[in-house]
Formats: C-alpha cells, sequence, structure tokens
C-alpha cells in the first residue's frame, strides 16, 4: 500500500499489563513515528518521590513538598543505542531500570492520581505530541491528552492473562516477584486508575477496542498497522 505522508496523533490506552507498550513501540519504528510511554513519566515522578522520602510504603504522599518541588523535575527521554528504545531519564540520570521493579509499581497509581501531578505530566506529554507523527500510550491519552487524536486505541485482556505476562516479563529482566504479588497489583492498579476522580482510565468514545488475550504479538502487531493503514488512507 502507498504511504501517505500526512502526520498523524496515535493515542493507545488501557488496562495494566495489557501490551500497549509492545505494540506502541513496533507501530511507532514501522511508520516512523516518535514514541512516547506516558507511564514511565507517572513512574519516574513515582521514583523521585521514594527516592526524597516523599511518600511512604502505603502511598501517602507529602503533597505539599512534592507540589512545590515538582515544577523543577526533569523527566526526559533519551534513546538507547543498542536497543532502539526510547528510556526515561529523571534529572537526566537513565532510571529505566529503575522504575520497574514491584515498589514503583505498588505505588505509582497514588502518585499518578493527584491532580498537580497529572496537570504537570499532561502539560508535557502535550508538548510532546504538539508537532503530532507520535505514538502514545496510557491510561488518558485518547480521552485528556490528545482528545483530538486520528487514531485511539483501548487495549484489553484478563486480568490472569495480563498478570502473566507482566510476570514472565519481570522474570527475565532478573526482578523478583511471585504471580500471586503481580495479580493483585494488576487489580489493584486497575481498581485505582478507573476511580480516580481526574481523568479516570475508560474508553473514548471514538476509540476502536482491541482485546489481545487470545492474540499473538504478531497478530496484535499487524491489527495495529491494519488499523493505521485504513485511518491514514481515509
Ligand atoms: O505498563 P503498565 O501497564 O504496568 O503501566 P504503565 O503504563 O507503566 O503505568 C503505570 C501507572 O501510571 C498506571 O497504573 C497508572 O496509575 C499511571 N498512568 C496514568 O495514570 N496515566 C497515564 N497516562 C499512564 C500511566
Amino acid at each position: 500500500m502507498e504511504r501517505n505522508n500526512k502526520k498523524i496523533t496515535i493515542a493507545i490506552d488501557g488496562f495494566s499489563s495489557s501490551g500497549k507498550s509492545t505494540m506502541a513501540k513496533v507501530l511507532a519504528r514501522n511508520i516512523g513515528y516518535a514514541y512516547i510511554d506516558s507511564g514511565a513519566m507517572y513512574r519516574a515522578i513515582t521514583l523521585f518521590c521514594i527516592e526524597n522520602a516523599l511518600i511512604d510504603d502505603s502511598g501517602n504522599v507529602n503533597e505539599t513538598e512534592l507540589e512545590r518541588r515538582i515544577g523543577n523535575v526533569s523527566i526526559s527521554f533519551e534513546v538507547n543505542p543498542s536497543s532502539g528504545a526510547s528510556e526515561v531519564c529523571l534529572d537526566g540520570r537513565n532510571v529505566e531500570g529503575k522504575i520497574r521493579g514491584m515498589r514503583v509499581s505498588n505505588l505509582v497509581s497514588k502518585v499518578a492520581a493527584l491532580p498537580f501531578v497529572r496537570r504537570a505530566m499532561v502539560a508535557q506529554q502535550q508538548q510532546m505530541g504538539a508537532s503530532k507523527g507520535i505514538v502514545m500510550d496510557g491510561r488518558d491519552i485518547g480521552t485528556t491528552v490528545f482528545p483530538d487524536a486520528e487514531m485511539k486505541v483501548f487495549v484489553d485482556a484478563s486480568a490472569e492473562t495480563r498478570a502473566h505476562r507482566r510476570y514472565e516479563e519481570l522474570k527475565q529482566k532478573g526482578q523478583i516477584a511471585s504471580y500471586d504479588e503481580v495479580y493483585r497489583n494488576v487489580c489493584e492498579r486497575d481498581h485505582l486508575d478507573m476511580t480516580r476522580a481526574e481523568s479516570p482510565l475508560r474508553k473514548a468514545d471514538d476509540a476502536y477496542v482491541l482485546d489481545n488475550s487470545d492474540m499473538t504479538i504478531a497478530q496484535q502487531n499487524a491489527w495495529l498497522m491494519c488499523l493505521y493503514n485504513k485511518i491514514i488512507n481515509q
């Protein structure tokens, strides 16, 4: 099919560990777009809270102090030269390896529910996508960050499937966690993300739904590419 030069905005939202990032990365690479993992930004802010003793193990945040300091926290992305993947940096330090473990996973949805944190991240995300040609994944990309995105996808899969995928991913990376702990975390984050007051996780009315419970990675990539081709050639 002839490639159209028109640049669009692509928003991929969905439940935790649904495979959004995997498919978003591949699509962005195949079509020459930038890829932004918005969840990595919330994870990096959570790491900032942990490292600066602004959060306790129950997720209680010192909001006054975080709000005072958040304007000076720099979140950026850099490309890993060997893998080609974009990795998140906190105040110029690559923290990709630190943000995926259970400590951050257990606290991130509490931090991400704070309205002033969301405002700061959404403003940065909108700036990153200002000239289109971007694939961004997260929870509120099609509803809040880019409500006018030309292509919106909402990804779902059963909680068990998603917990198995995340458990295998953590095992491969040598991060220690039991399946039960991962399953509990997936369910708890889903609940917190859907019930928070500020831009909760929900499907945008004009999003295409992809349930990839029984799909291989190759199948989901093909599904996404096919949708992109349909939209870009409309
Ligand atoms: O990859 P995984 O599904 O585990 O989650 P993530 O995309 O890394 O996001 C981590 C957490 O950040 C989510 O559970 C949400 O609480 C929060 N998040 C958000 O609130 N809004 C976004 N746009 C992206 C993530």
